[in-house]
C-alpha cells in the first residue's frame, strides 16, 4: 500500500534556523520521512512576500536547504525543493485566490501581524495571499499531513476549506490535509520574553536560539534566559512562563519527561538547571552545525540534490496541475 504523504516549507529569511524551527517543525519532517512519502520545501516564493534583497535571498536558500539535509532529512527518502522551481505553485494559488474571498483571507491573524509591522499600506498584496500561495504548495502534492508549529494552524484550517470549496464546486481533486502538531513543542518561546514565540522577526537576538550559532553564544544566551520569581524548577507556564519553556526544551531535546526532570531539580536552584539546558542545546546544535558548513562548501552538490528534489516534486504537481485546469475548464494546450 502506498505511504501516507507529508508535505511542510519552511522560510529563507534569516541565516539561521532557530531552536522554534527545529522542535516545533524541523525534527518532526526528519521522523517522518521514515513512516511517509515525504516532500519538504524551502519556500521562498513566500519570502519576498516582505522586502528582500537577491543576494541575501539566494545565500538564505541555500543554507537552508542545507540546515535540512544536516538536521537528517535524506536526499533518497525525502523530496527536499526550492519551492519557485516547481513553477505549479504559483499556477495553483491563482486558481485557489479566486475561491478565496478577501474577508477571508483579511482574517489571517499572521497578515495582521505583519502588515501592522510594516504599516498597512506598505505591505504588499503578496502578503495578503501568502496563506493561499501555502495552500498551494499543501494541495500539490495530495498531503495527508503537515507537521508544523501552532502558528500555522490558521493557515492549515483555509487550506482545508479551499480544499473543499474546490471540491464542491468541480469535484473531488484534494485531499484534505490534517495538521501534525506537537503539543509539547508547538510553541517554543522567546528567552528574553518567555510568552511570545521564539521568532526570526524577534525584537532581541538574546532571545533567540539559531542553530549555526557557536557553542559560546548559545551557553551565555540560556545562562542570560529570563527566569521567573522564586528559585524552584517547577513547570507552571502561568506564573513561571520562563521555567516552563526551558523545561519543555529540555525535555523535548534530552527525552527526560518534565516530571522526572522537576524531581531531579528539586532544592538545585535555576543556575544548575540551566547549564544542562545550554548543555542539550549545544549537543544537538553542534552536529548540524558542522553537516550545513560541510555542505555549504560544495554548493555544485547542494544544487544537484535540490535538482532532483525539483524533478521528483515536478511529476507530483503537474499530474496534480493537469486535473485542476481540466476541471476548472481550461483548455489543453495541444
Ligand atoms: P516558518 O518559516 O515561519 O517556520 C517554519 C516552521 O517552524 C515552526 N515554528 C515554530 N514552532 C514552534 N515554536 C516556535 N517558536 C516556532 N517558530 C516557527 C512553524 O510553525 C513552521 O512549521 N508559513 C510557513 C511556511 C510554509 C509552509 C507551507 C508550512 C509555506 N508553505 C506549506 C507548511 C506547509 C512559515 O512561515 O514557516
Amino acid at each position: 500500500m502506498a505511504r501516507p504523504r507529508v508535505l511542510s516549507g519552511i522560510q529563507p529569511t534569516a541565516d539561521s534556523f532557530h531552536l522554534g524551527n527545529y522542535l516545533g517543525a524541523l525534527r518532526q519532517w526528519v521522523t517522518l520521512q521514515e513512516t511517509h512519502d515525504a516532500f519538504y520545501c524551502v519556500v521562498d516564493l513566500h519570502a519576498i512576500t516582505v522586502p528582500t534583497e537577491a543576494a541575501a535571498l539566494r545565500r538564505r536558500t541555500r543554507v537552508a536547504a542545507a540546515q535540512l539535509f544536516a538536521a537528517g532529512l535524506d536526499p533518497e527518502r525525502s523530496t527536499v525543493f526550492v519551492q519557485s522551481h516547481v513553477r505549479e505553485h504559483t499556477e495553483l494559488a491563482w486558481v485557489l485566490n479566486c475561491l478565496t474571498g478577501m474577508g477571508e483571507a483579511a482574517r489571517m491573524t499572521q497578515f495582521k501581524d505583519k502588515s501592522a509591522k510594516f504599516g498597512e499600506s506598505a505591505a504588499s498584496v503578496g502578503l495578503f495571499t501568502y496563506p493561499i500561495l501555502q495552500a498551494a504548495d499543501i494541495l500539490l502534492y495530495q498531503a495527508n499531513s503537515v507537521p508544523v508549529g501552532a502558528d500555522q494552524k490558521q493557515h492549515l484550517e483555509l487550506t482545508r476549506d479551499l480544499a473543499q470549496r474546490f471540491n464542491h464546486r468541480y469535484g473531488d481533486t484534494f485531499t484534505l490535509p490534517a495538521p501534525h502538531i506537537l503539543k509539547e513543542v508547538e510553541k517554543i518561546t522567546d528567552l528574553q520574553e518567555p510568552t511570545a514565540k521564539m521568532s526570526k522577526s524577534s525584537s532581541s537576538p538574546a532571545g533567540i536560539l539559531d542553530v549555526l550559532e557557536q557553542p559560546g553564544p548559545l551557553r551565555k544566551k540560556v545562562m542570560r534566559a529570563v527566569t521567573d520569581t522564586g528559585s524552584e524548577v517547577v513547570f507552571d507556564e502561568a506564573n513561571k512562563p520562563g521555567i516552563s519553556n526551558l523545561l519543555r526544551i529540555h525535555s523535548a531535546l534530552t527525552g527526560t519527561s518534565i516530571a522526572e526532570l522537576v524531581a531531579r531539580f528539586d532544592g538545585q536552584g535555576y543556575g544548575t538547571f540551566k547549564k544542562e539546558v545550554a548543555e542539550a542545546v549545544v549537543e544537538t546544535f553542534t552536529p548540524i552545525r558542522e553537516r550545513t558548513e560541510k555542505l555549504l562548501s560544495d554548493e555544485t552538490e547542494l544544487d544537484r540534490l535540490l535538482a532532483i528534489g525539483a524533478g521528483r516534486a515536478r511529476d507530483v504537481a503537474q499530474r496534480t496541475m493537469v486535473q485542476v485546469r481540466d476541471r476548472v475548464g481550461f483548455l489543453p494546450t495541444s
